[in-house]
């Protein structure tokens, strides 16, 4: 039987079933890399300050480096009994380099080295996402450029209201990506603190170099109170947090391309390579995958849950009950790349249906907004003009009519202010074009709109 790296206090053995239970390495070994990086910058930082002799460090180090490569090439025995990726790797390099192995977890604690891992393995993720997030964006300018001049009903309460520019719409996505960025980016500054040298949580009586610790690992800054070092996961529930919002936006979309890719509306063909046909029904193409990333948005929040639960009540310092915080951070991790990867992908294939957007745009008095305007603008006021168009919709649907197809006299059977001039301000394009508000659908609004965009997105 090999023997516990904590075993000295210990008379029996640890129960096999109590074993299983608390072994995180089938979860853990993903930190592989990390754990190695942080234990090579601990070691040569022990050597650095004499902790250790420097040909101690070297052969920490040299036998870190080969672990590495075991695990690479697939020959590293993980070993349940070694409880999580720490010891695993520790008791390996004991195996190899014999008792000087021994000395690489002077002044460390698996409590401070997790922490480590776990930083070290989020900044490099929210790295990868922050350019998923980009690739994802730059779909959006691209349609909304090719699409400059293309109408879609906007809806409220998913009733037909008013027409704007399909590009104002898809720029909207733009907005709120760009904020999920920059959440990232400010999440990435708290995650991007070094917090080796907290020990278990009262700090070391050992002369270590924390700052020296950072700077090889690339952190800015250093952890400064040991007990909250070795307590806090809150850059986790952070990133979860920001994820979440995020998948809300992916899931929102996805619930328009769900809608606007069935026979009713029709406003879009996501494409043979991003739907699925139905094992029954030979008619049906079904937008799977815009479903997937809606469902998918789920996970992230039952991640979110799930952390902030694990955190909740938990007594400082340390507490095994935080080891759970890694199944919803690489759940996160993954459903984040992997939706906002196969979205890229899915965009790039779309194809937009103007013909049908214009069609569900006729016959929905969805310039009635324009015509009460009118008479605002004439003087009456709004309310009242609100009234008056409200009438001549009534009207006109008996008359099973458009408001552009009513004449001049109709009109003016409910207004004398209504002059010839009112057609050119109800057709769809005169709508849009007179929405030339900061941030409204009027193109050359929208054309800047799309400007300010590629230039922003040089600098992501
Ligand atoms: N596997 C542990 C975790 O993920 C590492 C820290 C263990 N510390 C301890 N005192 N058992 O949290």
């Amino acid at each position: 039987m090999l023997k516990k790296p904590w075993g000295g206090r210990f008379k029996k053995k640890t129960h096999k079933v109590a074993e299983r239970f608390s072994a995180s390495i089938e979860t853990d070994k993903r930190l592989y890399r990390e754990d190695i990086e942080g234990s090579i910058a601990h070691a040569k930082m022990l050597g650095q300050v004499g902790i250790i002799s420097q040909r101690e460090a070297k052969s920490i180090i040299k036998g870190l480096r080969e672990i590495q490569k075991e695990i690479e090439n697939g020959k590293f025995p993980f070993r349940e009994e070694f409880e999580d990726i720490h010891l695993n790797i520790e008791k390996r390099l004991i195996e190899k380099i014999g008792e000087t192995g021994g000395k690489l977890h002077t002044a460390r604690s698996r409590n401070d080295q997790i922490v480590l891992d776990e930083r070290l393995y989020l900044r490099r993720e929210t790295t990868e996402i922050l350019g998923l997030i980009k690739g994802v964006a730059e779909e959006f300018i691209r349609l909304a450029e090719e699409n400059i001049d293309v109408i879609i009903p906007l809806y409220t309460h998913l009733q037909a209201a008013q027409p704007v520019l399909l590009s104002h719409h898809l720029l909207a996505y733009f907005e709120m990506l760009k904020r999920d960025r920059e959440r990232f980016i400010e999440c990435l500054k708290r995650i991007n603190i070094m917090p080796l040298g907290a020990g278990a949580g009262a700090g070391t009586s050992f002369p270590i170099d924390r700052r020296y610790v950072a700077e090889l690992l690339g952190f800015p800054e250093v952890t400064r109170n040991s007990i909250d070092t070795v307590s806090d996961r809150d850059f986790i529930v952070e990133f979860i947090s920001n994820s979440s919002i995020l998948m809300m936006h992916l899931s929102r979309l996805s619930e328009e391309l769900v809608i606007w890719s069935s026979k009713e509306f029709d406003f879009v063909d996501l494409g043979d390579e991003f739907t699925t046909g139905s094992s029954i029904m030979p008619q049906k193409r079904n937008p799977d995958i815009a479903e997937l990333l809606r469902g998918k948005t789920g996970k992230v929040y039952g991640n979110l849950i799930s952390i902030l639960t694990v955190m909740k009540g938990l007594p400082l310092s340390y507490n095994r009950d935080l080891q759970e915080d890694k199944e919803p951070m690489f759940g996160t991790v993954d459903t984040l790349k992997s939706c906002l990867y196969v979205l890229k992908e899915m965009l790039k294939n779309i194809k937009f249906k103007p013909e049908n957007m214009k069609r569900s745009l006729l016959n929905s008095f969805i310039t009635a907004t324009d015509l009460a305007d009118y008479l605002a603008r004439k003087g009456i006021p709004f309310r009242q003009a609100h009234e008056i168009v409200g009438r001549i919709v009534r009207y006109a649907e008996e008359k099973r009519r458009d408001l552009l197809q009513l004449s001049i006299s109709e009109l003016k059977m409910f207004s004398n202010l209504f002059e010839e001039d009112v057609y050119e301000f109800i057709t769809l394009e005169g709508s849009i074009s007179s929405r030339k508000s900061y941030g409204g659908t009027a193109k050359e609004n929208v054309v800047k709109m799309i400007e300010e965009a590629r230039e922003e997105i040089k600098m992501w």
